[in-house]
């Protein structure tokens, strides 16, 4: 796409083209800027807890590996060989002790540096090893476990990008374990759909769809227990829809406790493990931060471009093609909790969004794609994002609000997404080192 290919008209306050979806220079574009010039998530240290345990990633295209050295420090480096750029590690996760590059043998320690080459006789006497470690992205940072990076040295810090509302929502996140320490080691699961990666992240903090697409769910839930989950996505439900800025959102579900709501999963705790747990949150937060962490255990958080947190795991995102996702789901545990609190988040989780689950594939991902479907016909190429526009609550502290049904995420998401793709286009940014 060149610099002239305006994409701003595409994006209005309240309806967005199909060209979003659909373009393939569009498409080219996102990588180059939100995949390569901003910060994305890269996992979670939970993800890596042992010494030589490592992931593969992608920063848009570029493969990286996210991996803890023997020091102990996480680390993300660009998975190309030195030499003549050969991918160093080859498999999708594992432990080792470093890379040997599989073409000519450089074997790279797990901090990157170049330990070894084989023969080195045969180069000269300016050959500096020292000048040959991994390249890594320019930036890395972390908050309470979760890992960003960006391929640009200029970006600006995380905390700025991610701002005070996404910090809280991620230390509350954490701050649900006993010990302040999230466990990500319960496996992942992998989705891959036909369609665009957007019309999933639109639907991470969409309450509209609740009730049409997991009717099934909604119904299977009422009949095992009672419990009408229908009822807390209606257009008369307490929760809201907060927009916490940079394009960053999140459902917060306490108004539903507050309401006396029953069905997210510490209200259903009861019994010893659900009071030890509790007691445990008093324990070290004190009384009303415990009582505010368990309120939110429904909520859901989703963080510009490549990241949504939704109450027992947290996803990424990664594009393939204007017409093809890949996304990973990765179920959270809580260090310290008792052993029934995780085994609940677990099954819930499995429930839902598993291999079996009965609504994350069966209902969401079915609809993406015939969503994408859809949007292909284009006589009228516009959608409609304008559901409780008029209805926004602006709060003291500068947030804005909507009804958990309303379109506000949507809004907010597209906001940010027109502001970052009308930049300039650049080269591709460097890397350190
Ligand atoms: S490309 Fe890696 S050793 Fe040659
Ligand atoms: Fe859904």
């Amino acid at each position: 796409m060149s610099n002239a290919l305006d994409v701003s008209w595409l994006i209005q306050k309240d309806r967005i083209h199909s060209d979003v979806y659909l373009d393939a220079d569009i498409f080219e574009r996102e990588i180059d800027i939100l995949f390569s010039r901003h910060w994305i998530s890269i996992g979670h240290e939970g993800e890596i807890p042992g010494h030589g345990d490592y992931r593969q990633r992608l920063i848009g295209r570029q493969p990286v590996i996210f991996l803890r050295d023997d020091s102990g420090t996480v680390r993300v480096l660009m998975n190309r060989c030195t030499h003549r750029g050969n991918a160093v590690c080859q498999n999708e996760r594992g432990n080792s002790k470093g890379f040997t590059c599989s073409y000519h043998g450089w074997r790279f320690r797990l901090n990157g540096e170049l330990a070894t080459v084989p023969f080195p006789d045969r180069y000269g006497g300016d050959f500096d090893k020292s000048a040959l470690h991994l390249r890594q992205p320019a930036q890395v940072a972390s908050h309470r476990g979760f890992v960003f990076a960006t391929l640009n040295p200029d970006e600006v810090p995380l905390t700025e990008w991610l701002g005070p509302r996404v910090l809280a929502e991620l230390d509350d996140i954490a701050d649900l374990s006993p010990l302040g320490e999230l466990l990500v080691n319960a496996g992942v699961h992998r989705l891959k759909f036909r369609a665009n990666w957007k019309l999933m992240i639109e639907n991470a903090i969409d309450g509209y769809h609740a009730g049409s697409v997991h009717r099934s769910y909604n119904e299977s839930i009422a009949a095992r227990t009672g419990v009408n989950l229908a009822s807390l996505a209606t257009s008369s439900a307490p929760a809201r829809i907060v927009d916490l800025g940079n394009g960053h959102c999140a459902w917060d579900s306490r108004a539903l406790l507050a309401a006396g709501a029953k069905s997210l999963p510490t209200m259903q705790s009861k019994g010893d493990a659900a009071r030890a747990y509790e007691a445990a949150l008093i324990e070290r937060h004190g009384k009303d931060r415990a009582a505010h962490l368990l309120s939110k255990s429904g909520s859901h958080l989703y963080i510009f471009p490549n990241f949504s947190y939704v109450g027992s795991h947290f996803r990424l995102f990664q594009p393939v093609s204007a017409s093809e996702t890949r996304v990973q789901l990765f179920p959270i545990l809580l260090k310290g909790a008792p052993p029934d609190i995780n085994a609940r988040r677990l099954r819930m989780h499995e429930g839902f969004y598993g291999p079996a689950g009965i609504g994350g594939q069966s209902d969401d991902i079915e609809i993406f794609e015939r969503n994408q479907l859809g949007l292909a016909a284009r006589t009228d190429p516009w959608s409609i994002i304008s559901r409780g526009i008029h209805l926004e609550t602006r709060h003291d502290d500068g947030t804005v609000s909507g009804q958990i049904t309303d379109e506000l995420s949507n809004r907010t998401l597209w906001k940010r997404w027109r502001d970052l793709m009308t930049q300039p286009s650049e080269e591709s940014a460097p890397c350190a080192r």
